[in-house]
This record gives C-alpha cells, sequence and structure tokens, in this order.
C-alpha cells in the first residue's frame, strides 16, 4: 500500500492494495490515520461490488441509511437504505433511476441536519463523464484559522439551524417553515471526535440561520463564513478516475460538485458510515 498526498490542504491517492480483499487491522489502522491526516483518501483502481464496498465501509463504524425520505426515493435495491446512486443514469421510460442526477451541487456536509450526522461518505466511481462533474473538498479546519478573531469571539458558543430540502439544489428557504424537512441544530464551531482539532462547520447548502441573531445579520455573517469555506486556498478539487474508491471525513470537509454535460453519464455508488455521537462544540 502506497499513500501520497495530492495537495497540501487535502486528499491522498492510496494505490497497490485491493479493498475486495480483507484487510489486516495494521492495514486498516493505516487507512485511517491517513484519512485523518489528509480529510479525503482515495483508493485508484477498484472494483467493488455494493456488498464489497459495504464491508469495506463496515470496517469504520456502523453502516449509515441514506437521508432521503422512502416516497422519494427512486433505486428499487438500496441495500435497506445503505447504499445511493448519486446519477444521471435513466430507466427505459427516461426518468432517473438515481438521486440529485444533474448540475452543480453546492457546498456541504452529509446529512449535517440529523443530530449525528454520518462521519464517512464513501464514494465508487462507476461511470465518469469526460468532462466536467469534479468534486471539490474544502478543509473545514483551514477554514476555521481563517476566520477573523473578532468574528471567532462573536460565535463562540453559538449554534446554527440546518435544514435540507431534497427537491433542492440550493439553500432552504426558511419562510416555507420546518415542518417538512429535516433539520437540526450544530454548533457552528466542532471539535473533532478523533483528531481533537476545531473545524467550522457550517454550508452553503444546509446552515439556514445562526441562532441568536435576525435574519438579516445571520445571513451576512453566514455568507461571509460560507466565502470563507469556499476559498480555493483550502481547497481540493478530484479530478474522478473510473473505478476510484474516495472516503471523506464529514465532520472536517465539505464537498460540491460542478456541473457535467447532461448527455454524459455519471454514476457515483454512495454509502456512509455513522458517526458515533453529536457533535460537540469547540
Ligand atoms: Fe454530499
Amino acid at each position: 500500500m502506497k499513500i501520497t498526498p495530492l495537495s497540501p490542504v487535502g486528499g491522498a491517492e492510496i494505490t497497490d492494495i485491493d479493498l475486495a480483499q480483507p484487510q489486516s487491522a495494521e492495514t486498516l489502522a493505516t487507512i485511517e490515520k491517513a484519512w485523518n491526516e489528509h480529510l479525503v483518501v482515495i483508493f485508484r483502481d477498484q472494483k467493488l461490488t455494493a456488498e464489497e464496498q459495504l464491508d469495506f465501509a463496515g470496517k469504520f463504524g456502523p453502516m449509515g441509511e441514506r437521508g432521503t425520505p422512502v416516497d422519494r426515493r427512486v433505486e428499487t435495491d438500496d441495500y435497506g437504505g445503505a447504499i445511493m446512486l448519486v446519477t444521471n443514469k435513466t430507466d427505459e421510460d427516461g426518468n432517473y433511476v438515481g438521486t440529485i442526477p444533474e448540475g452543480e451541487l453546492w457546498f456541504h456536509s452529509d446529512l449535517s441536519y440529523q443530530e449525528i450526522p454520518h462521519k464517512a461518505t464513501m464514494l465508487h466511481a462507476v461511470a465518469i463523464p469526460d468532462t466536467g462533474g469534479n468534486t471539490m473538498f474544502a478543509n473545514m479546519y483551514l477554514a476555521y484559522d481563517n476566520i477573523p478573531a473578532e468574528l471567532k469571539e462573536k460565535l463562540a458558543g453559538r449554534r446554527a439551524l440546518h435544514a435540507y430540502d431534497f427537491a433542492m439544489t440550493e439553500r432552504y428557504d426558511l419562510d416555507n417553515g420546518l415542518d417538512n424537512i429535516q433539520n437540526c441544530r450544530q454548533p457552528i464551531f466542532i471539535k473533532h471526535p478523533d483528531t481533537g482539532r476545531t473545524a467550522l462547520y457550517v454550508s452553503r447548502l444546509m446552515t439556514a440561520l445562526i441562532e441568536g441573531f435576525d435574519r438579516a445579520e445571520s445571513d451576512q455573517i453566514l455568507n461571509q463564513l460560507f466565502d470563507i469555506a469556499a476559498d480555493p486556498s483550502i481547497i481540493y478539487e478530484h479530478k474522478w478516475q473510473t473505478r476510484d474508491l474516495l472516503m471523506t471525513d464529514n465532520r472536517c470537509a465539505l464537498h460540491a460538485r460542478r456541473d457535467f454535460p447532461k448527455d454524459q453519464l455519471r454514476l457515483l455508488r454512495r454509502c456512509t458510515v455513522k458517526g458515533s455521537g453529536a457533535l460537540t462544540a469547540a
């Protein structure tokens, strides 16, 4: 197994390993250490069935269940909710068979609108377009470091409302109320349970309101934080290769997708690993 960092702010490539085979405790510990250090690890040239992918993900904790409400699920075989297809693939009637099929997707952390978000998201590249569709990963430890001191002070100990409407690829409009969407409050600055480091935990797609401020001031502060979190200097942009198996840490990295041509197939098979508890404030 060889580990090669892909950028100074995140992302490491892991080669010379076949994840379809059982891995020793030592190898798994080395992978987890690299993941904690680089936030995103990419295993190249894997060819895993859904069962093999779930098997490998299960080494890092219990499987997460996708957040999509049952009535919005389109895949017929999703392994009890453990597998989600992120794809623009269509069936014979021209209907999408997967989730978030097209277009740009704003920065977010998977399931931040649930009290115990899933710690890891694992994506296996089955089909990749010739151009576009890169995924950007933003290092939220560095985002925290880049927040001006007086703003850090102003936000210390505060929480923010996270909400997500599955029908949308943009931020939820709070004027529509919270009755029909999943939502919860999360600390703005979290202490990563494994590394102990402080990370900014807000995202342009899912963070709707900072507690203790009116909407206008909250929006003004959030926009400032979203810009800090999207600064190119803290982003690793991943250009997918077919057969990549990528694992990202939802507690310290946001991810966003670039647009890609509608007429080209893109299919990522996603599963997640549950977090061990609610996130704690830094
Ligand atoms: Fe996501």
